[in-house]
């Protein structure tokens, strides 16, 4: 009797996870020609790896399995598929508030109100201790009487330095991407879009990707010197179309700006030069990189 009653039990819970996962099948996805991916776990879908793996990985991975052009998932709560590539940006920057309207997650909308204050000094003291173009801006502060300020034309003249920035932000970007929702069943690359699932673009699908970069992992800022860019859509550190990002010309100003006073004024010294960046989505120096200097 007590065999029986525990094979009923074990039949009972085995017919309701099965239902589970068939209904979770069905409101993530119907008869559509939906893309292709995993949902993941129920529930939890796919949201550890993305929150914490390498961002490459989760993508490279799910391009090289399902397309190199699209692939669904389910991450942070909200069914969602990621648009690849060059093709992927330029589909996305192209269809705003046609296709789609922006959509920041709530774990999102805190991480884009702090990465503003953190991340862009973080990015600028990493690149100091590899920086060895201080001739730029030597030549741009000789051009100068004492005491006369840096104006526009300046700026335009610290090429150098800004190809070391967009390499840094190219190899630890400050924002990984953002997502959208979509405002109606839409078609992209054959597949279905259904309404109210988000769109995620990142810049991981292509910023170490040996087919845009070679030799990814090299810091090389020769990459964008005039004539041999990266092709339009591939490089996006500030996103492209009209959600791009407003505060642009204003960061390249201040991050220009500090470089040439801190070359200008100082020696320095990075104390931990091996020190560990912790976290993808917002890479933050462990120890908060300390940083001895030394007046000319
Ligand atoms: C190196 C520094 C920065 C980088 C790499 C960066 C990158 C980005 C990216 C990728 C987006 C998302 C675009 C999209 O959703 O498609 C964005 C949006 C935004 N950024 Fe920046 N940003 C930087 C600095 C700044 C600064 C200094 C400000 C303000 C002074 C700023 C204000 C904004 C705002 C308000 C948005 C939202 C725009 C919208 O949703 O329409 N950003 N940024």
């Amino acid at each position: 009797m007590e065999v029986l009653v525990l094979s009923f039990s074990l039949a009972l819970v085995l017919l309701s996870i099965s239902l589970t996962i068939f209904s979770f099948k069905r409101r993530s996805g119907g008869a559509k020609n939906l893309p292709p991916g995993s949902m993941g776990w129920p529930i939890m879908g796919e949201t550890l790896e993305f929150l914490f793996g390498k961002p490459e990985k989760f993508v490279f991975d799910r391009m090289k399995k399902y397309s190199p052009k699209i692939f669904k998932t389910n991450i942070l709560g909200e069914k969602t598929v990621v648009i690849c590539g060059p093709e992927g940006h330029k589909f996305l920057f192209s269809n705003e508030q046609k296709l789609f309207t922006a959509f920041r997650p709530h774990s999102m909308q805190s991480l884009f109100r702090s990465y503003k204050a953190t991340a862009a000094p973080v990015k600028i003291l990493i690149l100091m201790d590899s920086f060895n173009a201080k001739t730029e801006q030597f030549e741009i502060s000789d051009s100068k009487k004492p005491g006369e300020l840096l104006d526009w034309d300046d700026l335009q003249k610290m090429k150098y330095s800004w190809n070391v920035v967009y390499e840094v932000m190219r190899l630890t970007p400050p924002l990984q991407g953002t997502f959208r929702e979509a405002l109606e069943d839409f078609t992209y690359a054959g597949y279905t879009i259904p309404k109210g699932w988000k769109l995620y673009w990142t810049v991981s699908t292509t910023n170490k990707n040996p087919e845009y970069f070679e030799d990814p992992e090299k810091f090389d800022p020769s990459r964008y010197e005039e004539g041999s860019g990266p092709a339009a859509n591939v490089f996006v550190p500030f996103g492209g179309g009209p959600r791009m990002c407003p505060g642009k010309e204003y960061a390249r100003l201040a991050i220009l700006t500090f470089i040439h006073n801190v070359v200008k004024r100082f020696e320095w010294e990075v104390l931990f030069p091996n020190e560990k960046i912790m976290g993808d989505m917002m890479p933050t120096p462990e120890k908060g990189l300390p940083v001895r200097l030394r007046c000319h």
